[in-house]
């Protein structure tokens, strides 16, 4: 039977019905993790549960709004119940919220891009801390942005947010690492997502006068490796910060980027 790294480990994915989340929860499940997803979109999270499933792997979707704080109360307590613990979470949901000047922003989209973005993962790390503390083993992994370090002018919610993401991930790396505990980031470069490809890039093209296709091409030579960064990439590093090999590794904001 071939080896599976992470063989009884309980993984909880936020957002894990769609782009990134779902490549993280298809990868932890093929190295043996039960999978929990936490989102909004049924059907998309059920997909995800199904196709894990019918690879012979394990996996449950609970129904969250991370903009609720009853909501992630709610899930945690069942998960809690019904697994006992979680040992690797990967913060990954997240909005890009409103893309314009700060002048403009209204402050609704502000609460809610800070919700999700970052008071869901204080939240959810406060509550599953416990059990990681009581078994002397936890990995918290929390997907950043690149954004952190560019700082690019109307998108400054989401600046922020990766921004005290990354803050919030070398803190508490610090509050936990005596317990066999470790806490990191990782902040990727443009994605070729659904979301992008579909939302995004057409965006960006046109205000160029370009196509999507030429678009893609320069975001690509834009990069020193002259290679975007792609969903299997992100969810292959998310496995090595979650092995027992990275034991020593935390509090780092690892990019993964092409060098941007
Ligand atoms: N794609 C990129 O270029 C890129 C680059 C750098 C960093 N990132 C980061 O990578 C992560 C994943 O992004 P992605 O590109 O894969 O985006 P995506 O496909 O839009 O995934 C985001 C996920 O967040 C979930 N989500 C959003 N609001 C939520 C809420 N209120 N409650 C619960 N779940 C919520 C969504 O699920 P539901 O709709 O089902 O709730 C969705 O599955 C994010 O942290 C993003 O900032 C992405």
């Amino acid at each position: 039977m071939a080896y599976k790294p992470m063989q009884d480990k309980i993984a909880l994915v936020t957002g894990g019905g769609s782009g990134i989340g779902r490549a993280i929860s298809i990868k932890l499940s093929d190295a043996g993790a039960e999978i929990i997803i936490f989102a909004r979109n049924e059907e998309r999270g059920r997909d995800v549960v199904a196709h894990i499933e019918n690879g012979g792997g394990n996996a449950c979707f609970y129904r969250t709004d991370l903009t609720r704080e009853k909501d992630i109360e709610q899930s945690v307590k069942q998960v809690i119940a019904k697994y006992g613990r979680v040992d690797i979470l990967v913060n990954n949901a997240a909005i890009s919220g409103y893309m314009g000047p700060v002048v403009d922003t209204p402050m609704e989209e502000v609460y809610d891009i800070f919700k999700i973005n970052l008071i869901s993962v204080f939240y959810l790390s406060k509550l599953v801390l416990p059990r990681m503390i009581e078994n002397g083993f936890g990995r918290i992994i929390n997907i950043s942005s690149i954004a952190y370090r560019k700082n690019t002018p109307n998108s400054a919610t989401y600046n922020i947010t990766k921004t005290g993401l990354n803050s919030l991930t070398k803190t508490l790396s610090k509050e936990v690492a005596s317990f066999g505990i470790t806490v990191n980031a990782i902040a990727p470069g443009l994605v070729l997502t659904e979301r992008i490809i579909k939302s995004r890039l057409p965006g960006l093209a046109e205000k160029k006068g370009i196509t999507p296709e030429e678009m893609m091409a320069e975001l690509t030579a834009g990069t020193d490796t002259k290679k975007l960064t792609e969903e299997e990439d992100v969810a292959e590093l998310v496995m090595f910060l979650a092995a027992n090999v990275s034991g020593n590794i935390t509090g780092e904001i690892v990019n993964i980027s092409g060098g941007l």
